[in-house]
């Protein structure tokens, strides 16, 4: 072979293994990529395995490494809801806790005279004529609500593309105030926001002065109902009632309303009933149990206690932040709790992207 041919072939040779070996590494990033969204299918009968053992164990029953592995075999399974297993716990749920009546204060549930007993400190107060006022008339929650959607804040949401799917709900859950400016991964629509009174002592000087920033912040949840503990701890209550009141005068289209202690009393003694332990619920739990009794279907998104994502990539506290709050409540007890409604085919609890 003349040489000129040689050196020829051998060039076209180089190139085809440089191309081959390109190749290969772009199929490798990309099985990778793939890795990290989907999960290996499983079989019918593989799924009922790894969901009775969810459902036959206690979180304790896992370490961190084998509750993980656990979780992502669950990612292979599509979740199916089972209205049997749904309408049992919603039926526990109701009688119980009667969220469609007496979640938040009514007039019709606290009328004058009645006497509301704080559910964290032992003290109670009358209803009067103006405190009467601060209620609706019957509860916001008195009709079926079809689909909902309960955010919470985990940083798990950051990447997800779960704001379409959020925003699909017809009525959305969200916890203390959380920024919405994330529209791709939570979504934008609110209907019910809670608030621990905390931020509006702390960030907004109890609304004692420059009452504006408050303002402009709630404008966010458009006419969204504003759930605020008010008679829980008595230093919550004042500063509740000036919400309320801050809201009317600036002609506000959201609305507060007051978690009645009574509910939330009554719920604490149906987790702990069934072996919950904890020194008091988180928001989450009172708000994504509330909804079970009043929604026909829930779906729970940011839900997560962990430092890392499925796949033990780091991620941050809150999808808008990497802030941890005092640790006072029980997150992964409570997360365990969902993670067995979600192997029941009780309400669905979303970990991956959407
Ligand atoms: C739903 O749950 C019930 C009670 O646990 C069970 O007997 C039934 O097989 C389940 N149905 C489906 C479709 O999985
Ligand atoms: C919930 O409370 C309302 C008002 O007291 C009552 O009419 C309704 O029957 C209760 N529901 C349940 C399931 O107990
Ligand atoms: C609340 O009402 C009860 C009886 O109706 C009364 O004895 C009590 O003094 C009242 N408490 C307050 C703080 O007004
Ligand atoms: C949302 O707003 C916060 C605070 O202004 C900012 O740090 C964050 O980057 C914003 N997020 C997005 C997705 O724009
Ligand atoms: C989200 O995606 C961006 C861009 O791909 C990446 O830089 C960032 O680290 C991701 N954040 C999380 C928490 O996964």
């Amino acid at each position: 072979m003349p040489r000129r041919c040689r050196l020829l072939l051998i060039l076209i040779l180089a190139l085809l293994s440089a191309f081959s070996f390109h190749h290969k590494l772009r199929q490798r990033a990309q099985d990778l990529h793939r890795m990290r969204k989907t999960y290996k299918k499983l079989s019918e009968a593989e799924c009922l395995q790894v969901k009775s053992l969810v459902l036959n164990s206690t979180r304790n029953t896992f370490d961190r490494t084998e509750l993980f592995s656990v979780m992502k075999e669950l990612q292979g399974c599509s979740w199916e809801e089972n209205l049997t297993e749904r309408e049992k716990r919603r039926s526990q749920f109701m009688a119980c806790c009667n969220a469609s009546h007496t979640l938040v204060l009514t007039q019709e549930n606290s009328p004058i005279g009645h006497i509301i007993q704080y559910d964290a400190e032992i003290r109670s107060r009358n209803v009067t004529e103006d405190l009467l006022h601060m209620f609706p008339k019957t509860s916001p929650f008195s009709k079926p609500i079809r689909r909902c959607a309960v955010v919470g804040n985990g940083g798990i949401l950051r990447n997800s593309s779960c704001g379409a799917d959020i925003d699909k709900a017809d009525f959305v859950f969200r916890l203390n105030f959380p920024p919405l400016n994330w529209t791709k991964d939570v979504g934008s629509k609110t209907h019910l926001v809670t608030a621990n009174p905390s931020i509006i002592i702390d960030r907004y000087g109890r609304l004692l002065s420059h009452r504006k920033p408050f303002i402009n912040m709630v404008k966010a949840y458009g006419s969204a109902l504003v759930l605020l503990p008010a008679f829980s701890y008595s230093m919550n209550t004042d500063v509740s009632m000036r919400t309320f009141v801050t809201l009317e005068d600036f002609d506000m289209s959201s609305k507060v309303v007051f978690f009645n202690p009574k509910y939330l009393q009554k719920l604490s003694s149906y987790w702990k009933g069934i072996g919950l332990r904890f020194f008091r619920m988180s928001s989450g739990l009172m708000v994504a149990s509330a909804a079970f009794e009043v929604c026909q279907k829930v779906t729970l998104y940011g839900f997560w206690p962990f430092p890392n994502d499925l796949e033990g990539i780091p991620i941050p506290h809150h999808y808008y932040d990497n802030v941890h709050p005092k640790p006072v409540h029980s997150m992964s007890d409570e997360f365990y709790q969902y993670l067995r409604m979600h192997s029941q085919g009780a309400l669905e609890l979303k970990l991956g992207q959407c």
